[in-house]
C-alpha cells in the first residue's frame, strides 16, 4: 500500500514540493489567515473556512438528527468565521441518501436551533459572533439522488449509476433525463428552500455546482438537446435563473455564493496493483465542465472562470472552488494516503493533487481580484496545512482556506493555532478515508450509516466504525 505522507517538517515538504516540479507554498507567519475580510455586505472575521461535509446522520423526514447538532456546535466553537453548511436537499427527490438534511417547512424549526446552537457555541468559544458568517448548501443530487435523476446521458458515467440497488441495474440508453419543464420548476424549489434558510438565520447560500450533481452535470452537458444543453449560455442557464430569481427575494445581508466544480475530469477505476486507472474514452468527449473535448486529465479553466465572471454580475459574492467526483475519481477531490473502499490507490502523488487545487483556485482568483475565494486541498497537508494556507492568502492566491476532513478530526484547530500556537498533533487528519468509507456504506435500518473521524472522534464513531467493521466480516 502506498504510503507517500512521510514529511516531518515544511522543509521536507519544500524539497519534496520541488523534486515534484509543483508550487506549494508554505509560510510559518501565519498572520494573514488572522486578517478580517469583507465579502459583499459583510465582514468575515477570519481566512478559515470549514468546508461543507455532510455527516448523512439527518433524520428520516429530513430534520438535523443528534450527531448532526453535535458536529456543527464543535464547527461553531472550533474557530473557523466561515463556515460553510453541508449539502442540504431542496427536495424530496433531491436527497443523495435517506439522511440528507433537507429544509421544508416541516424541518425548519430544527434548522432554527440549528443555527442557533451553532452560533451560541461560537460565542461561548470566542466571544463574539458578528464576524461569523454561516452558510448552507442548497443542493440536488441529481445522478446521485436516491433514485437517480439525469440531466444527460453521460457514456462514463451511465453504466456506474445504479438505478436499482437490488438488481444492481444501470442507468441504460432508454433511462429518461429530466425534462426542460422539470427543471425550470426547480428554481422555485430553489427560492424556496432559500427563503426558509434566510428566515432561519443562515448568512449566505450556496447555490451547488460542484461534484456532479445536477447543477454540476448540467454546466458540461454538452450532449443535452434544448435550452439546458449545448452551448455555454445554455448549460449555465439553469444556474443563472436560479441566482436570479434568489437574488429578488434574498436580503442584502445574506450573501449568495457558490461551490463549483473547477473541473470534471473522467472516472477511474482500479486497475494493475490497484492503482487507479482512467477507464476507456474516446474524444470528443460527449460532456464535461473545465475540461477539453480531447483532454479529461488537465483543467481548462476558460469557462469555469467565464461563468464565475458572469456570477459576479448575477450577485454571488462568494466561491468555493472544487474538483472532481467523489464517486468516480476520488483523488482529484480528495487527495489521500488510503483510498476510499469503493477507490483505488493513488494514480499520482497526493500533493500533486493538492497543487492542482491550489493552481485552479488561484486562477479563479487571480481573474476575479476582490472576490472572495475558497480553496480545497488542504487536509492532505497533515499538520502542516496552516502554513500552506498563509503562504497561500499571503501571496494572494486566495482568499479563505477551505479545511474539508482535517475539521472532522480536529474541528477546534484554528483555536488550537490560537490558544497554543499549533494544532493538536493527536488529532490531526491522515487522509484514512475513514469518514468516506462510512459514507459509502448503506447496510443501516436507516438506510444509511453516519459518518465523522472514526479514529480522532472515538466518542462518538468509535463504535458506530466498530459495527461496520463486524458487517464487513459477516459478509
Ligand atoms: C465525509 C465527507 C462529507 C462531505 N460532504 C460534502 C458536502 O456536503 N458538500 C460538499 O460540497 N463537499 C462535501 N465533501 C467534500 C469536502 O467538502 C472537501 O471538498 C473534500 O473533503 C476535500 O477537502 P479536504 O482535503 O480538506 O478534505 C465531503 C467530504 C467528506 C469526506
Ligand atoms: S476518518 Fe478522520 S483521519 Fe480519516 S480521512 Fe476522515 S477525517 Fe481524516
Amino acid at each position: 500500500m502506498a504510503k507517500f505522507f512521510k514529511y516531518k517538517t515544511t522543509a521536507d515538504l519544500e524539497a519534496e514540493n520541488a523534486r515534484l516540479n509543483l508550487d506549494l507554498r508554505f509560510s510559518d507567519d501565519l498572520s494573514p489567515l488572522s486578517q478580517p475580510v469583507t465579502v459583499g455586505t459583510r465582514t468575515v472575521g477570519n481566512r478559515w473556512c470549514i468546508h461543507p461535509m455532510e455527516g448523512c446522520d439527518g433524520n428520516l423526514d429530513g430534520t438535523p438528527g443528534e450527531l448532526t447538532f453535535r458536529r456543527y456546535q464543535r464547527f461553531g466553537g472550533g474557530g473557523a468565521k466561515l463556515i460553510w453548511g453541508e449539502a442540504c436537499a431542496v427536495n424530496d427527490e433531491g436527497r443523495a441518501n435517506p439522511r440528507q438534511i433537507a429544509l421544508n417547512p416541516r424541518t425548519r424549526d430544527e434548522f432554527a436551533k440549528l443555527v442557533e446552537q451553532t452560533r451560541q457555541a461560537h460565542r461561548d468559544s470566542l466571544g463574539d459572533d458578528s464576524d461569523l458568517l454561516f452558510g448552507l448548501q442548497l443542493t440536488h443530487s441529481g445522478r446521485y439522488s436516491v433514485k437517480p435523476i439525469i440531466a444527460t446521458h453521460d457514456p462514463l458515467l451511465d453504466p456506474r449509476t445504479v438505478v436499482n440497488k437490488a438488481t444492481g441495474q444501470k442507468v441504460t440508453a432508454d433511462y429518461p433525463i429530466i425534462t426542460d419543464d422539470e427543471l425550470k420548476r426547480l428554481v422555485d424549489d430553489y427560492v424556496a428552500t432559500a427563503k426558509l434558510a434566510v428566515e432561519v438565520g443562515f448568512d449566505f447560500l450556496d447555490v451547488k455546482q460542484c461534484h456532479r450533481y445536477l447543477l454540476n452535470e448540467l454546466l458540461g452537458a454538452r450532449n443535452r438537446p434544448g435550452p439546458y444543453g449545448g452551448s455555454f449560455e445554455n448549460r449555465t442557464r439553469l444556474a443563472r435563473e436560479i441566482f436570479t430569481a434568489l437574488k429578488a427575494v434574498v436580503p442584502s445581508n445574506v450573501l449568495l455564493a457558490t461551490r463549483m466544480n473547477g473541473f470534471d475530469s473522467i472516472p477511474y477505476h482500479k486497475g494493475d496493483n490497484d492503482d487507479g486507472q482512467p477507464d476507456p474514452w474516446t474524444a470528443p468527449l460527449a460532456n464535461g465542465w473545465g475540461m477539453s473535448e480531447s483532454d479529461p486529465f488537465t483543467p481548462d479553466l476558460a469557462e469555469p472562470i467565464r461563468w464565475v465572471q458572469e456570477m459576479r454580475t448575477l450577485g454571488v459574492d462568494l466561491v468555493n472552488v472544487a474538483l472532481g467526483n467523489p464517486y468516480a475519481q476520488p483523488h482529484f477531490g480528495r487527495p489521500f494516503e488510503y483510498p476510499p473502499p469503493d477507490g483505488y490507490e493513488s494514480p499520482e502523488h497526493p500533493l500533486t493533487g493538492v497543487d492542482r487545487h491550489f493552481k485552479c483556485a488561484e486562477a479563479v482568483q487571480r481573474a476575479n481580484p476582490g472576490l472572495a475565494i475558497v480553496g480545497t486541498g488542504y487536509s492532505y497537508l497533515q499538520e502542516f496545512f496552516p502554513q500552506a494556507g498563509a503562504a497561500n492568502v499571503r501571496d494572494g492566491r486566495i482568499t479563505f482556506v477551505g479545511v474539508g476532513r482535517a475539521s472532522l478530526a480536529q474541528p477546534d484547530w484554528v483555536k488550537q493555532l490560537q490558544d497554543n500556537g499549533k494544532m493538536d498533533r493527536k488529532r490531526v487528519c491522515r487522509t484514512f478515508s475513514y469518514c468516506t468509507a462510512l459514507m459509502r456504506e448503506k447496510n443501516h435500518p436507516l438506510g444509511q450509516y453516519p459518518t465523522g473521524c472514526p479514529p480522532f472522534d472515538k466518542e462518538a464513531y468509535g463504535e458506530i466504525w466498530k459495527e461496520v467493521l463486524e458487517l464487513k466480516v459477516k459478509k
